[in-house]
């Protein structure tokens, strides 16, 4: 059987338990997932495209079926360039469906080689969102339970490092 590899791209501002959810149910379907990270998102990131890509690597040490990239201009170049036929998207809602529909097929239009794959998180994980985690780290209040630990050590030192920069 020839070998399936999919990409799964994202902001990752930072990666969270749902997308590592994903990821690992991917595997279960996939040969080689490439984990491609959005080089600029259009909200400012919280954590450099360096930060990103390097804290999804440690967390999939040992796993060597997971590459991962960062990436900018079109998804669909980029799969083609990575030799990946297929985009993995997670579904957490149905207010998830209609931004991912159009993206689905915009990027069919673009590239019809190219299929898109959704898949649903565990339940746990179904209001979990980077954009949240970040706001509530910010906060100061507690993460624990909803992004990998390095994740959480990673958030507590900007964390802190901007309030001094606030507050010398
Ligand atoms: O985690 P996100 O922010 O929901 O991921 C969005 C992402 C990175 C998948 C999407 O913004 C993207 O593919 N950007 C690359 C530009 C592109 O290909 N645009 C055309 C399809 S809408």
């Amino acid at each position: 059987m020839p070998e399936v590899s999919a990409i799964y791209p994202g902001s990752f501002d930072p990666i969270t338990n749902g997308h590592v959810d994903i990821i690992q149910r991917g595997l279960r379907v996939f040969d080689r997932i490439v984990i491609a990270v959005l080089k600029n998102p259009k909200k400012s990131p919280l954590f450099t495209t360096k930060e990103r890509v390097s804290m999804i690597q440690e967390i999939f040490a040992r796993e060597k079926k997971v590459e991962v990239r960062a990436f900018d201009g079109l998804l669909v170049d980029f799969a083609r360039a990575s030799k990946t036929p297929v985009v993995i998207r997670g579904l957490r809602a149905i207010s998830d469906f209609e931004y991912e529909f159009q993206m689905a097929l915009m990027n069919r239009n673009l590239a019809p080689d190219i299929e898109t794959f959704f898949m649903m998180p565990n339940v746990n994980y179904t209001f979990l969102s980077s954009n949240m985690v970040r706001e509530v780290a910010t906060l100061g209040g507690s993460v624990e339970g909803l992004v990998p630990e390095l994740v959480v050590r990673r958030l507590n030192d900007k964390v802190k490092r901007s309030k001094k920069v606030q507050n010398p």
